[in-house]
C-alpha cells in the first residue's frame, strides 16, 4: 500500500478476528510505534501485548477496577467480555519523564502518535486495528497493574487484527471547514 493512499485512506475496523499479527509483523508495528514523533528523545512509551491468556488477564484488570467502584452488574459483565472483542490488545502507555522543557502533555502526544503509527503499520500490513480508552484507563487500579507511576497515562488499547468485514467508505470532510490561513 502506498504511503498516501494509507494515509488518506485509513479507517477503523472493530470487526478483528484471528489472526492477529505475529513475527515480523508484529514487530515491524512495535517498530513504527517507536518512530513516533520524541521531543527530547525521552521514549516515552511502553506497549503491553496481550492474547490469549493476557486477554483474560486484562479484564481482570479492569474487572477489578470495576468492582473498586462497586460498578453495577452490567458493567462487569461488559468488562469480562470487553478485551475478546479482538485476537489482541496493546495497552498504550506514556511513561513521563520529568524533563525541563518537555511537559507531560508532549508526551501523552507522542504515546498518542505512536498508536496511531502502530494502528498504520498493522493496515499497511492487512491487519486492522482499532483505538478504544475509557474511563479505566484512568483509574488507579489500573494504573497499579501496569505498573504507572506519577504523571504515566494509559493512551489507549489499540485492539488489533484481520478485518472482519470491509472498511467503511472514507467520510467526505471539506478541507476548507478545518483549515485557515494567517
Ligand atoms: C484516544 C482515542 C480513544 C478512542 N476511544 C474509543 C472508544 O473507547 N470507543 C470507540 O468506539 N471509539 C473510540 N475511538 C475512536 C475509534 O478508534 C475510531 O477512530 C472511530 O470509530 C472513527 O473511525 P475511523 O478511525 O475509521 O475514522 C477513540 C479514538 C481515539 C483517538
Amino acid at each position: 500500500m502506498q504511503a498516501l493512499d494509507l494515509l488518506l485512506e485509513r479507517r477503523s475496523i472493530a470487526n478483528l478476528v484471528e489472526p492477529a499479527p505475529e513475527g515480523k509483523a508484529l514487530e515491524n508495528i512495535i517498530k513504527a510505534g517507536l518512530r513516533a514523533p520524541d521531543h527530547g528523545n525521552l521514549t516515552p512509551w511502553r506497549f503491553v501485548i496481550a492474547q490469549g491468556e493476557g486477554l483474560r488477564k486484562l479484564a481482570d484488570i479492569l474487572v477489578h477496577a470495576a468492582e473498586v467502584n462497586q460498578s453495577p452488574d452490567a458493567v462487569i459483565e461488559k468488562l469480562k467480555k470487553a478485551p475478546f472483542r479482538a485476537p489482541m490488545v496493546i495497552t498504550v502507555i506514556a511513561k513521563v519523564k520529568e524533563h525541563e522543557k518537555v511537559p507531560a502533555l508532549e508526551q501523552y502526544l507522542s504515546a498518542g502518535c505512536a498508536a496511531q503509527a502502530m494502528q498504520m503499520a498493522a493496515v499497511a500490513q492487512s491487519f486492522q486495528g482499532f483505538w478504544r480508552s475509557g474511563e479505566w484507563m484512568f483509574h488507579q487500579e489500573v494504573h497499579q497493574a501496569f505498573g504507572l507511576e506519577g504523571e504515566d497515562q494509559i493512551v489507549g488499547f489499540l485492539y488489533l487484527g484481520t478485518p472482519g468485514c470491509s472498511a467503511m467508505k472514507v467520510p467526505e470532510r471539506n478541507i476548507g471547514d478545518y483549515v485557515s490561513y494567517l
